[in-house]
């Protein structure tokens, strides 16, 4: 008995060591700022086409350990998604995005597990230990493209939530720029990041930054801060969502989430989702802007890479949301109507 609990004291010191995390007086973990990667709590996933149920990677940085990852890292992109506060790997709402990527074999997806550092209830801790989450996933991209041979050109950051942020941070801290970094809703920053460009998604993250934006007023923000912003259906709510419930944290949640539907379908509609260009968003809220329809362009997955500025858009309260070319024509006479 003895000897197991020495055992366990010596396995908690080791494992301290490599991982201190707090438990404070909120029951909510703390990570400390300083502490090393690769971590226990933060694993990788990955999902390809002959294995849509997802094998976990070894823990460390091993590189012998990955020979049997070799073929798959580097057959085809390699879209690393990252959950939002609150979700793990096996709920989060961005798994549809990955069911859809596979679908058309378009990528394998690396998803990422921080749940245990951003637990629901711990909002703050959750931002703050985003920091050192950002890191290690810094950390574990540099991995793969220094050592597995996995080319950088291949890698797509795609975050939800607190995910785009810190994807903002795992931008920032790898050797070579990321070539593209799409934001999906970034979340609200706090005191702690919102003067910091390093603990936040901005454009210096990557060389394209890809924001779509479908609740900026609450749980999300106003500027992500990226090369480009989509604000499908720009206001208070998402079509469908202010119905759905009278509680107005369900229906920003419902906002807040619907981005990833939208992600998603944009992978495999045939359909677009149309949007046109608005200097700014005080232009578009005072109707300054008209729609362009010669110069569309499409939100989502396939955008075009190195447009800038802020589009704007709508879509239907329901999948499948995009509404195409006539549905485009037909809100903005709608909205013209209306004004
Ligand atoms: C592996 O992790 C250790 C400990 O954090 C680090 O010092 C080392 O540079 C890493 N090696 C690789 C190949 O990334
Ligand atoms: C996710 O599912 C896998 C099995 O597919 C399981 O091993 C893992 O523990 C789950 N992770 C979480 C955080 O629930
Ligand atoms: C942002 O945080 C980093 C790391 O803590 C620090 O080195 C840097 O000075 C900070 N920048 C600003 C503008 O506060
Ligand atoms: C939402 O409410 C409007 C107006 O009352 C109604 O026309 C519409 O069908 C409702 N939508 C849903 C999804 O319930």
């Amino acid at each position: 008995m003895l000897r197991i609990t020495l055992l366990a004291v010596l396995f908690s010191l080791a494992f301290c060591q490599t991982s201190p995390t707090r438990i404070n007086e909120d029951g909510c973990p703390e990570v400390l700022s300083s502490s090393q990667c690769p971590r226990k709590d933060i694993t990788f996933w990955l999902y390809t086409i002959t294995n849509k149920d997802g094998v976990k990677f070894p823990s460390g940085n091993n590189t012998e350990d990955y020979e049997k990852f070799y073929s798959s890292l580097i057959s085809r992109k390699l879209v690393v998604l990252i959950h939002g506060y609150g979700e793990n790997v096996n709920n989060s709402k961005t798994n549809i995005i990955k069911e859809k990527l596979l679908e058309i074999q378009q990528a394998n997806v690396l998803s990422m597990d921080y749940s245990s550092l951003a637990p629901r209830g711990c909002y703050i801790e959750a931002v703050k230990n985003s920091r050192v989450v950002g890191r290690c996933l810094a950390q574990f991209i540099d991995f793969l493209i220094h050592y597995i041979k996995v080319p950088r050109s291949n890698v797509h950051v795609i975050g939800f939530s607190l995910g785009a942020q810190i994807a903002g941070v795992a931008g920032h801290f790898v050797a070579n720029k990321l070539k593209r970094i799409t934001g999906l809703d970034p979340s609200k920053n706090l005191i702690l990041t919102a003067n910091n460009d390093t603990f936040r998604l901005d454009r210096s993250d990557a060389e394209y930054v890809d924001i779509i934006s479908t609740d900026p007023f609450q749980r999300g923000i106003m500027d992500g801060g990226g090369h480009l912003t989509f604000y499908p259906n720009f206001g208070i709510y998402q079509p469908g969502c202010f119905n759905a419930s009278e509680n107005s944290n369900e229906i920003s949640l419902c906002s807040h989430k619907r981005v990833t539907e939208l992600y998603a379908e944009s992978i495999v509609s045939l359909t677009p989702f149309y949007a046109y260009l608005c200097q700014s968003l005080q232009q578009y809220d005072s109707f300054r802007c008209v729609p362009d329809v010669l110069r569309l362009k499409t939100m989502g997955y396939f955008v075009e890479v190195g447009l800038e500025g802020s589009y704007f858009g709508s879509t239907n309260s329901q999948s499948p949301y995009a509404r195409g070319f006539f549905g485009f024509l037909r809100s903005g006479i709608a909205s013209a109507e209306s004004s």
